[in-house]
């Protein structure tokens, strides 16, 4: 009989005993999964949680401020911050390859992790967000390989390390009341997933600063927008994705030729299948003119009306 306050008392006097007076190490990547893990073991040893936050320079807009405080203001929490955004794009220069880009940052994102947590010497253990359903899925053969999935937070082969998992033997639904029990703010609770290469697999093929702005911008409204129709909790993932292309448009009396802007926004129930989201025509009109008037360099705004599958819902 799962109760949810149980389930905190008995998680954080596990770790109180595993951990004594000893360190955890947790990667702090603001899903609700890390999250969660945080604020359990911050619950029950406070100080001797340490988490790092690695920014990759393809987290979304406001993104990496957000994290920051909830975690150091909200809950006093000791976070180192990462700052790895020109590491990554050096690496991506060039790069247009979906799967290489994936692998590019899964690498560097683990490279950055060992070389900084080695930086601390007195840690012990590293807590992650592992969740019953991450064990069922690897423990299949039938592991999707369509896309290299990389996991921020993967373990670190050569880290000598005790593993915590307090969210083994949990799915998504008790997570999202675990930390919503724990404090954490609805934004976080209810945040929709966000792959781990973030806004690379974005932008297809070559990522630039240009095209970073461009998605991080549009994302911005067009999230701020759903979530002003009410819709938010309804749209299992919704972004928007910049193609490679420009096309010709016409602004005052001077042609353009710039580029177009995908809007994405699907249902799913576990994101193996899904179909397009049916929001509202003035909805989409509303994101529409906002994306080409405060959106510099786009001058077209497409939406993706494809199930998965066949198509998928990330564009890359
Ligand atoms: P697709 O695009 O394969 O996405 O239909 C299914 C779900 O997985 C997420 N996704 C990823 N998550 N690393 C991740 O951590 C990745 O490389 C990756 N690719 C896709 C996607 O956002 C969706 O929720």
């Amino acid at each position: 009989n799962w109760s949810m306050e149980n389930f905190i008392d008995m998680e954080v006097d596990k770790v109180r005993q595993a951990v004594g007076d000893r360190k955890v190490l947790c990667a702090l990547s603001g899903g609700v999964d890390s999250s969660v893990v945080a604020a359990l073991i911050h619950k029950a040893i406070g100080d001797q949680l340490i988490c790092m936050f690695i920014d990759h320079g393809l987290l979304r807009k406001n993104e990496a401020d957000s994290v920051m405080e909830t975690f150091t203001e909200g809950f006093d929490m000791n976070v180192v911050k990462i700052d790895a955004q020109e590491r990554f794009l050096t690496k991506l220069q060039g790069v247009k390859d979906p799967e290489q880009k994936r692998k590019i940052i899964g690498n560097e994102f683990i490279y950055v992790f060992e070389e900084e947590s080695g930086k601390l010497t007195d840690v012990d253990f590293l807590a992650q967000g592992t969740l019953y359903t991450d064990i069922i899925e690897s423990g299949t053969d039938t592991a999707q390989t369509i896309k290299s999935h990389h996991n921020v937070g993967g373990l670190p082969e050569n880290m000598k390390l005790d593993l915590i998992e307090p969210l083994n033997t949990l799915f998504k639904d008790e997570v999202r009341e675990v930390g919503a029990e724990l404090g954490l703010p609805d934004e976080i609770v209810w945040r929709q997933p966000f792959p781990g290469p973030g806004l690379g697999i974005r932008v297809l093929g070559e990522i630039t600063d240009e095209k970073l702005e461009i998605v991080r911008e549009s994302d911005a409204i067009l999230r701020d927008e759903i979530k002003k129709a009410g819709l938010d909790r309804e749209i299992w993932q919704y972004f928007t994705a910049l193609p490679d292309m420009r096309s010709v448009g016409v602004m005052g009396d001077e042609r353009t030729y710039d580029y177009t802007v995908g809007i994405r926004a699907v249902t799913s129930i576990d994101g193996m299948t899904s179909d397009w989201a049916r929001i509202p025509y003035d909805v989409l009109e509303v994101i529409s003119t906002r994306i080409v008037n405060e959106v510099k360099h786009v001058n077209r705004v497409v939406y993706d009306i494809t199930s998965k599958p066949p198509s998928t819902i990330e564009w890359e």
